[in-house]
């Protein structure tokens, strides 16, 4: 912990003869904090943060975003670093534990997620109670959270190795969720997971295998999965992350929380932007559209915004939206799809929004959903799956910072406060004396 104790603290003045001394904290980089836990005792006063643009909920030592410089670090290292040099369940490591593992240790954490992937035959069972058009999404809700039926011995929250097994069970499970979501879409038989595959390459055999042949991973594409995992791993207190710690304060289950996650991530505004991405893209339909599309994205008067761009925190280029814009070349050129119209317009997009300035006043720069979906969609992933894919891989972050959440001996229910502008206190009136 930074040394709090010498800093001098903010000092509010107000009006009328009220004012309060606030501690400054200061973290290990980045922004110091204002600790406000004292303001209302001293002053009556609450803050008022909507969206809490500029509230710090917590200390954490997961991920530190610069969003100023577009710089994202996973325990200290750099997240290109990681998506060049690293592997999904590698980082999965050192997102949950603090550390890149040793090989041991590496080896003992992938053993440990292959033999939970397996979920209980009435998961399955319970699946069928869907429509087969049921988007991923709401099944996956509605999956994760059923887990806590299916677990109770492991709901000893305070227990460092109830947790232990309920995080191996969440990181594991969740592939094999997402993919029964995806057969049971296409009325296909559920495949099984495969423990002489890795993560990505499991997921991909499970969602394209069917009993009938055998089916051969391309290493490329699970690669490319792999990288698209890494980057989609954890972000700081984004939206989703935020009510997984929320729902998790109340002692609710870890399984309940990360449903909750997973219905936060579903809106367009945050995971949900990757499928309207590719969807906008096919409206748009061709270079020459674009300026009718920008001006329609500027205009107060139309809904319409340009997905996949724009950030809460990044005021400039997001750092996994460059990798996946590499990676979009990469993929899609080994695909022989080198001049695939979407890629086309989203890079035409971005060219023409980053010299206009509306855009340029607003620091709005492509976002880790812009080139994510073009990627998936070459690798014949439908789109209803691609924020399936994105909480999939979203769900190492929210158990880790779940688990952050519950070891940080500050937190507490989260319960924030209002500003109260309904009617003041008023006598009840009979029914027979209203207007
Ligand atoms: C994710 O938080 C995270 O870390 C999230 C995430 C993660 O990994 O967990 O990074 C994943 O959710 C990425 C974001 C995906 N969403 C989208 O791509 C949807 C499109 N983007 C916007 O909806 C918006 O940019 C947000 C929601 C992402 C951020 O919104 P903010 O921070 O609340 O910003 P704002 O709405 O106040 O916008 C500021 C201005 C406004 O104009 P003015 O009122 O100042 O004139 O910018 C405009 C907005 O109208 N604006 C856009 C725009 N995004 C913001 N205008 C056109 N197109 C856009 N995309």
């Amino acid at each position: 912990m930074s040394d709090n104790g010498s800093r001098t603290p903010a000092t509010l003045e107000m009006g009328d003869n009220r004012r309060a001394e606030l501690p400054i904290l200061s973290g290990s980089i980045g922004p110091d904090v204002i600790d406000i836990r004292k303001l209302y005792g001293g002053t009556g006063c609450f803050t008022y943060d909507p969206g809490f643009t500029s509230t710090a909920a917590c200390r954490s030592k997961i991920t530190y975003i610069d969003g100023d410089e577009g710089v994202l670090l996973h325990r200290g290292y750099r997240i290109e670093d990681l998506a060049e040099k690293s592997d999904f369940l590698e980082v999965a490591y050192l997102i949950l534990f603090g550390d890149l593992p040793t090989a041991a240790q590496k080896a003992e954490f992938v053993h440990g997620v292959t033999y939970h992937t397996m979920v209980n035959e009435q998961i399955i069972n319970l699946m069928r109670g869907f429509r087969r058009d049921a988007h991923p999404m709401a099944v996956m809700i509605a999956m994760v959270g059923a887990l806590s039926a299916f677990y109770h011995e492991d709901l000893d929250i305070n227990d460092p190795h109830n947790r232990l097994i309920a995080t191996y069970r969440l990181v594991a499970k969740i592939p094999t969720i997402a993919s029964l979501a995806y057969k049971y879409s296409v009325g296909q038989p559920f495949i099984y997971p495969q423990n002489h595959l890795n993560y990505a390459e499991n997921f991909l055999h499970m969602m394209f295998a069917v009993p009938c042949e055998p089916y051969r991973v391309d290493p490329v594409l699970a690669k490319a999965l792999d990288k698209i995992f890494i980057l989609h791993a954890d972000h700081e207190q984004n939206a989703s992350t935020s009510t997984v710690r929320l729902v998790g304060s109340t002692g609710a289950s870890p399984y309940a929380a990360i449903s909750a996650g997973i219905a936060s991530l579903w809106g367009p505004a945050h995971g949900g932007a990757n499928e309207a991405v590719v969807q906008m893209l096919a409206e748009i339909g061709s270079v020459e559209r674009i300026p009718d599309f920008i001006r329609r994205a500027k205009d107060k008067d139309d809904p319409f915004r340009l997905m996949g761009f724009g950030h809460r925190v990044y005021k400039n280029y997001d750092p996994r939206a460059g990798v996946l814009k590499s990676s979009a070349d990469q993929v899609l050129d080994l695909l022989g799809q080198k001049d695939n119209p979407k890629l086309a317009i989203a890079k035409e997009l971005e060219k023409i929004a980053l010299e206009d300035e509306y855009f340029r006043d607003r620091k709005l720069f492509p976002n880790v959903d812009f080139y994510s979906g073009i990627i998936l969609e070459a690798m014949k992933i439908p789109t209803s799956m691609f924020t399936a894919i994105f909480a999939l891989a979203r769900t190492v972050g929210w158990a880790a910072q779940w688990n952050e959440m519950i070891e940080d001996p500050e937190q507490k229910i989260g319960r924030p406060r209002q500003l109260y502008v309904g009617p003041p206190e008023r006598a009840f009136v009979p029914i027979e004396q209203r207007g």
